[in-house]
């Protein structure tokens, strides 16, 4: 593991600790939840308890974010994907045989048909975007995968695995064919994050370069209730598969009020151009009520712990690209801008905000960060899922019909 990356993160996570509220949450079981719950619901369900879950931990007023009792702190200096992926479907830390059984059985499912990469050749791979060719290859490969219709949670959990191993490998197939390129076979020998740079790139990346790479798939990995884990669970606790849940996953994924944040900081960064052109920009923006994108969350009224480590990531890569290290500057002067100008509303840098630029410092291009977010989230979204299936419920909300009820049938000729 790259010791610079750690010690980093080791400085973030000391500062945090001494600004964030770490006082523990009183616990709840799963009997304390005595259902119905009385609770004050929104439109868009907002405010809506739909489950209890062991699986990952949002409060937005401290600004922490825990997976399965661990802090993202913890996680991202100590941890790797694959172990976090394993916590995140198990529920424990595992133990040296089984986080090696795991990634070796990672290693095993990478590959995709042949065929899935033919779909994907056939489609217009350079002109849509990615996250619906993304959508499109999940969908195919799910046709090859056994088992796709037995619904039990062990062999979905196996399904699960397979999933989360062939998402980079789609992903990096994507991102070849989108420049005319072969896709590369996955290489066993590196690890989940190294392996889909490798892919990407072409290149084995250097121990830095992987270990930021492992970091970033860490952080994205679960974040709460959000559209994408929810939309997971909903197709999945039709007792559906779970290919077709995850497809659902992206679909949700790939709108612009959900993913797709971080690849517009980019643009915006580029539009802005320099630091000194900030203020009159973000003016500019107030006055057009346009939001600064990669700031601002709906759960976190405080620093988002992503962002903060994003930040640091971003500075120690940003000397790779000299383009790169052009539009850190900017973002920095945005940050402390935008920060202060809105610091009565609690509008920080959120995880979207210096993730872009760490991928692109990573020989990354714009269009497969959205992508690059559901490598990760598969982990949460097929967690989640997982957990429901244990005890399932189907959802099913209601509407509040404003429409009439007596209106006359009248023939087509009479309209
Ligand atoms: C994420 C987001 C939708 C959260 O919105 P929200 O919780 O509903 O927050 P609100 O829209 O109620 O914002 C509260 C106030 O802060 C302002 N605000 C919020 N985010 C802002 C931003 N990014 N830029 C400028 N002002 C912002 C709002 O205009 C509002 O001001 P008002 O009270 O004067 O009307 C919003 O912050 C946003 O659009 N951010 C940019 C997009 C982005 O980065 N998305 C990725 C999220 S991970």
């Amino acid at each position: 593991m790259s010791q610079a990356v750690n010690d980093l993160i080791k400085k973030v996570a000391e500062e945090a600790a001494s600004e964030v509220d770490s006082t523990p949450e009183p616990k709840l079981s799963v009997e304390d939840v005595k259902w119905p719950i009385d609770v004050k619901i929104g439109r868009g369900l907002e405010g809506a308890i739909a489950a209890t879950s062991k699986i990952g931990y949002v409060n937005g007023q401290k600004g922490w974010l825990v997976y399965a009792g661990y802090n993202c702190f913890d996680l991202a200096q100590h941890s790797t994907y694959e172990e976090t992926a394993f916590l995140l479907l198990y529920g424990k830390l595992p133990t040296s045989k089984e986080l090696s059984d795991f990634s070796a059985k990672l290693v095993r499912h990478r590959s995709i048909p042949e065929s899935v990469v033919e779909v994907m050749r056939h489609l217009p791979v350079k002109e849509a975007h990615p996250m619906g060719i993304l959508r499109t290859a999940v969908s195919a490969a799910g046709n090859f995968a056994s088992d796709s219709d037995n619904v039990s949670v062990d062999a979905e959990r196996e399904v699960s695995i397979q999933l989360i191993a062939e998402f980079p490998t789609i992903v990096a197939a994507i991102g070849r064919i989108r420049q005319g390129k072969d896709p590369i076979a996955p290489n066993p020998d590196l690890g989940h994050a190294a392996n889909f740079l490798y892919m990407l790139t072409g290149e084995v990346p250097d121990e830095d370069a992987a270990r930021v790479m492992d970091v970033a798939l860490i952080l994205h990995a679960d974040h709460g209730m959000n559209a994408s884990t929810f939309t997971t669970m909903v197709v999945n606790a039709t007792l559906s598969d779970m290919y077709s849940s995850v497809v659902a996953g992206i679909g949700s994924l790939k709108g612009s009020l959900h993913g797709g944040a971080n690849e517009r900081v980019l643009y915006q960064l580029e539009e802005i151009g320099k630091p000194e052109n900030t203020l009159a920009w973000f003016k500019e923006a107030q006055k057009n009520k346009v939001k600064v994108m990669g700031m601002g969350h709906r759960v976190y009224k405080a620093y988002d712990p992503r962002g903060r480590i994003f930040g640091p990531l971003a500075g120690l890569v940003s000397d790779r690209d000299p383009d790169v290290a052009r539009l850190y500057e900017v973002a920095k002067e945005v940050d402390r801008v935008v920060s202060g100008e809105l610091k009565d509303k609690k509008i920080y840098p959120n995880v979207d905000f210096y993730s872009g630029l760490v991928y692109k410092a990573l020989g990354i291009e714009t269009p497969l960060f959205t992508p690059i977010f559901a490598v990760s989230r598969v982990a949460g979204w097929t967690a989640r899922a997982l957990e429901h299936l244990a005890d399932n419920r189907l959802f099913r909300p209601r509407a509040i019909y404003t429409g009439e009820t007596e209106l006359d049938y009248r023939p087509i000729s009479e309209r």
